[in-house]
């Protein structure tokens, strides 16, 4: 049988716990109140009759909807802030329609209709017929209280006595090319995303419409609210507000009025918008040929970062949504997990300048008083056995190839770790003055921290695997594994990659806390249930008990690395608020709750309810 034991990390200078595998004899240790001569226990039962009759209660309670306070103002107006950005040309384009008889007669406009069908006609995307169910914004209807009904208890609760610290902020997350649908539609022009998983021919044909979100925002907001969600995150699409996407192209009108009217809603219900300004949804216009990208080192491919058009287009569009939404917005992400669309160092080096660029617009030029921050990806590498020196030195490998690759020169000014160096040769370096620049450019360190992974080096070590991009285990240059020394898996198995690891979450916001020294927000975590796809019984996915247990242990662990290590973790947002586009399909079900893919009706799943109620129960007003 294993017991965990608490030992000094060899990676922080504090001491946090790590599961170490000590043998131990005999069955699993009890309190010591349950000892059979302890005064909680006879050694023989006393059996006895009384008359039977069914007096089982339980309570019906009902979920409690968001309250709106007084609204927030984090900076001036656009009126005020229109001078950062000048020279704005706003224009509509309107939807695309790819049989359109009538074809557009102002070839001679750049940016006129004709250009901007173009850009569709250049897309080619295959099989892009159906548009879904809604063409125009859907009026919200309040939430039947039948549906605000919280399903049956748990049977295991946490035993803890911890609140979340005040101000601790628990909502949830979204992307727009996962939800949105209307990819066509009010001037949008197309995305990476949208060439992603079926390339030219090959593939099932893709379901373009994901959940409808762009027409149905308010219902989305209005059932958030109505659970008490206070804080939505969500993405806007760069092809939504530029079409052209570079400087000095025209801002598309019905986009900037779409966010304005969600942010504006999400307010009106009481609920903080926080903004994303990329979500891996890059313009299709920075790929000379959309269906060849190139070759990718780092991530799962060409994310447009190493465009050398790139950086200074992103800026300007940053600059156009920040000065735009500033003063109701709180919290603007630059990338989201940067790494995953970064096909080389040149990638890596816009990433950081750009994202440094925007931080310090924010604060110096809009001088905002909300926060800025990026959101970084790792599945926690741990070494397989802490004991061995080298499963240590490459669990940091791993861990520091995909995080202190942003984050040593964001949050700590230094440079790039080794990890990354050695296995990128073609990186650009930073001078001083960059670090200078960029050093301490984000507010909080935004993680999604989904699981854990166990590594052990390579045979051939790490050192040759990272000079050879041949190498199966190119880029990361690890074994990385699900079982631990036992041969059990390191917990119980999503869909997908995810595996349910609560209390290497814990060591985890340790490392980030006290090796890159800010405040940590885990800004996406959740769990796709493995074949929840397949229960044709609706009822069958509303009780969807793993995900609960992930969410709740999660929220567990984060309150015991806040309250007993003393980490700063400032919220937790679940990924995500609905069913969504995995990226290629909808089978793995990340969301707390169901859309049916028929009608888009979406409902509640038993997580959502106990994930609000383990956070209210524990929220201090
Ligand atoms: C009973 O109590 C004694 C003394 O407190 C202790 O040494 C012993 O291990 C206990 N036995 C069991 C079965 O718990
Ligand atoms: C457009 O025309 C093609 C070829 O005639 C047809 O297959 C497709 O269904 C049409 N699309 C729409 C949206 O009407
Ligand atoms: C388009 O749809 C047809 C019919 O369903 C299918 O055979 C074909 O593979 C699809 N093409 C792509 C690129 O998905
Ligand atoms: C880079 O982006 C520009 C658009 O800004 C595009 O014209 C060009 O083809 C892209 N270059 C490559 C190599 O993809
Ligand atoms: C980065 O900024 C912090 C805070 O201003 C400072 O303490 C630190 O020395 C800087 N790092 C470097 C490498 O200059
Ligand atoms: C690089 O890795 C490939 C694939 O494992 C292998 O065939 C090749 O020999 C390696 N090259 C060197 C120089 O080790
Ligand atoms: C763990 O899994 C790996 C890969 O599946 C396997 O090679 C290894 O034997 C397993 N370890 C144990 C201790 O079972
Ligand atoms: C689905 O489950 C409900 C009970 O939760 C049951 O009434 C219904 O018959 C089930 N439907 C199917 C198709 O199994
Ligand atoms: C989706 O809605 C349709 C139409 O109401 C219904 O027939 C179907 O059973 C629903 N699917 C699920 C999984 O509930």
């Amino acid at each position: 049988m294993i017991r965990d034991v608490v030992l000094a990390s060899t990676w922080v200078s504090a001491v946090l716990a790590q599961q170490v595998y000590a043998p131990a004899d005999g069955p699993v240790l009890r309190p010591t109140k349950c000892s059979l001569n302890g005064s909680y226990a006879t050694a023989t039962p006393v059996y006895s009759f009384s008359q039977f009759s069914f007096t089982q209660t339980e309570t019906v309670r009902t979920a409690t909807s968001v309250t709106p306070g007084p609204a927030t103002t984090y900076a001036a107006p656009y009126e005020s802030l229109s001078h950062l950005v000048p020279n704005l040309a706003t224009t509509t384009w309107g939807n695309w329609e790819p049989n359109a008889t009538a074809a557009a007669t102002d070839g001679a406009d750049p940016y006129g209709q004709a250009a901007w069908s173009a850009i569709w006609e250049r897309a080619n995307l295959a099989n892009f017929t159906d548009r879904g169910i809604y063409s125009t914004t859907v009026s919200p209807t309040p939430v039947p209280t039948s549906e605000l009904v919280l399903p049956p208890p748990s049977y295991f609760q946490p035993q803890d006595s911890y609140y979340f610290p005040k101000g601790f902020e628990f909502g949830v997350a979204g992307s727009a090319s996962q939800i949105e649908g209307a990819i066509a539609d009010e001037g949008r022009t197309p995305t990476l995303m949208e060439v992603l998983t079926i390339g030219r021919g090959d593939g099932d044909p893709k379901d373009y419409i994901t959940n409808e979100n762009y027409y149905l925002y308010k219902q989305d907001i209005e059932r958030l609210a109505a659970m008490g969600v206070k804080y939505y995150s969500f993405s806007i699409p760069w092809t939504r507000i530029l079409p052209f996407a570079l400087e000095g192209t025209p801002v598309n009108k019905q986009g900037l009025d779409h966010y304005d009217d969600l942010i504006n809603f999400a307010i009106a219900k009481g609920m903080e918008p926080h903004v994303t300004l990329i979500h891996f949804d890059t313009p299709l216009q920075f790929y000379a040929d959309p269906y060849n990208r190139g070759p990718v080192m780092i991530g799962y491919g060409n994310g447009g970062y190493s465009n050398e058009t790139f950086q200074d287009a992103f800026v300007h569009y940053g600059k156009v949504v920040m000065t735009h939404f500033a003063d109701r917005v709180p919290v603007f992400f630059t990338f989201n997990e940067p790494l995953l669309y970064c096909d080389n160092g040149k990638a890596v080096d816009t990433v950081v300048k750009s994202h440094a660029r925007l931080y310090h617009f924010y604060h110096d030029e809009i001088k905002g008083s909300g926060r800025v921050a990026i959101k970084l990806n790792d599945n926690f590498g741990v070494p397989q056995d802490p004991a061995k020196a080298e499963d240590v030195a490459a669990a940091n490998h791993f861990n520091e190839f995909q995080l202190a690759t942003f984050a040593n020169p964001i949050f700590l000014g230094k440079d790039y770790p080794e990890a990354f160096k050695m296995t990128i040769p073609d990186y650009v370096p930073l001078t001083e003055a960059d670090l200078a620049y960029v050093n301490g450019t984000a507010d909080f360190l935004g993680i999604d921290p989904y699981t854990a992974t166990v590594v052990t080096p390579p045979a051939h070590g790490i050192a040759a695997c990272a000079a050879n991009t041949s190498d199966p285990l190119f880029p990361y240059c690890v074994n990385q594994m699900t079982n631990t020394t036992t041969g059990w898996n390191i917990g119980y198995r999503s869909e997908s990659y995810v595996y349910m690891t609560p209390t290497y979450l814990r060591t985890y916001l340790g490392y980030l806390w006290n090796t890159f020294r800010k405040p940590v927000v885990i800004t996406e975590f959740g769990f796709p249930v493995a074949r929840e796809a397949d229960a044709t019984n609706l009822s069958d996915q509303l009780f969807d008990q793993p995900r609960s247990d992930y969410y709740v242990q999660f929220l567990s662990e984060t309150l015991k690395a806040i309250w007993e290590d003393g980490v700063h973790v400032a919220g937790a947002f679940a990924w995500s608020f609905a069913d969504n586009w995995e990226f290629g399909d909808y089978d793995q079900h990340f969301g707390i709750q169901t859309v049916n893919r028929t009608t888009m009706e979406r409902r509640y799943k038993k997580s959502f309810f106990d994930v609000v109620d383990f956070v209210a129960a524990r929220t201090q007003e």
